[in-house]
């Protein structure tokens, strides 16, 4: 069936075969039957335990893991179900009210948009998000929508909290490299925050189909959360495992960016998310980045005579714009900025 609809969310309703566009190639489909499904599938770190024991383990998850899952991170429970409504309010809207935050420019501070790109990719995801850059929030939170009514308030108070949060893994991913607690939040400048909201409409043939198809995340470290329907998988040893959602806690995973200050030793890992024919998902991304001029490069304490540095400097500027406009299924961003390709 031929749509003109322009998100997900208002196809969703009126379909009953997913639409061509949203098709993939046959050895480009997820494989659901092949997914693993295990009860502790990333390590759930404690964030009250000892302060020694949290940073050997954060160290050992963004070596091995590249993600991990966090409770009692002292993110007040109020916000994050507050964070969760507002969301589903939000892609309730009418469409004509969405419409009015579209934009296919992922240069834009503020943007609703579907899929990944429309600009650049060839195939569709069963996705819609909102996408809003939070940090320094009042630079930002006068664009955002302020329907519903509380929206404004509910997000800026959710991503406020969020940033603690952030500084505060930072700080235990500094220490766990060897360097200095404030090393990774100093080389940021005057850092950078965006969120997504990302909204997955039941999907008539998930099994044909993404969420969001396979991809490291571009930024520093993103810490996820989501309401209690499974899609997010992440790859270990060449096999796709799910992250099944886990009240109370937060899914962090380490970014390109921490790749890179860490010289290759912390891994940022790919990821994926599914999508299912019964019920909508919603995932609350935050993503911490450095600010575009902040010159990104390994930490000169993990470089000597045995340890090469593997990645080039870059600004984070220009990274941020090789990510958006090379498509996500091509080629992995990092290897572009390979010491090798300087
Ligand atoms: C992302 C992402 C996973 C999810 O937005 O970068 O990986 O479960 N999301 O929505
Ligand atoms: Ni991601």
């Amino acid at each position: 069936m031929a749509t003109t609809k322009l998100f997900v969310t208002d196809i969703s309703s009126s379909v009953d075969y997913l639409p061509s566009k949203f098709i993939r190639q046959e050895f480009d489909r997820p494989n659901l039957h092949e997914v693993q499904s295990e009860k502790e599938s990333i390590p759930l770190i404690d964030l009250q335990d000892d302060h020694r024991d949290i940073i050997k383990r954060i160290g050992q998850a963004c070596e091995f893991d590249g993600f991990f899952q966090v409770k009692n991170h002292g993110i007040p429970e109020r916000l994050i179900n507050n964070m969760i409504r507002i969301s589903k309010e939000y892609f309730g809207l009418p469409e004509s009210e969405r419409l009015k935050n579209y934009s296919n420019d992922p240069s834009k501070s503020v943007r609703l948009s579907t899929s990944f790109n429309v600009k650049t990719e060839k195939v569709a995801n069963w996705r819609d998000f909102l996408r809003l850059h939070c940090y320094p929030l009042e630079d930002y939170v006068n664009e955002w929508p302020s329907n519903p009514p509380s929206f404004r308030e509910d997000v800026a108070e959710y991503c406020t909290s969020m940033r603690g949060l952030a500084l505060r893994l930072l700080e235990s991913i500094s220490e766990s490299l060897g360097l200095n607690k404030d090393y990774i939040n100093k080389a940021l400048h005057k850092q950078a925050q965006h969120m997504a909201i990302n909204y997955y409409p039941p999907c008539p043939q998930p099994e044909l189909t993404y969420g969001l198809p396979v991809h490291t995340d571009p930024n520093l470290i993103t810490i996820l959360l989501q309401d209690d329907v499974p899609g997010l998988q992440v790859l270990r040893n060449g096999k796709w495992i799910a992250v099944n959602p886990m009240p109370g806690t937060f899914i962090v995973n380490i970014g390109d960016q921490i790749e890179v200050l860490s010289n290759g030793r912390y891994k940022s890992v790919k990821h994926r998310a599914v999508v299912n024919c019964n019920r909508e998902r919603i995932s609350v991304p935050t993503f911490y980045c450095p600010s575009p001029d902040s010159m990104i490069q390994p930490a000169e304490e993990l470089i000597d005579d045995e340890h090469h540095a593997v990645y080039r400097g870059f600004t984070y500027g220009d990274y941020y714009q090789k990510f958006w406009n090379r498509g996500l299924a091509t080629e992995n961003c990092l290897d572009m900025f390979k010491a090798s390709t300087a």
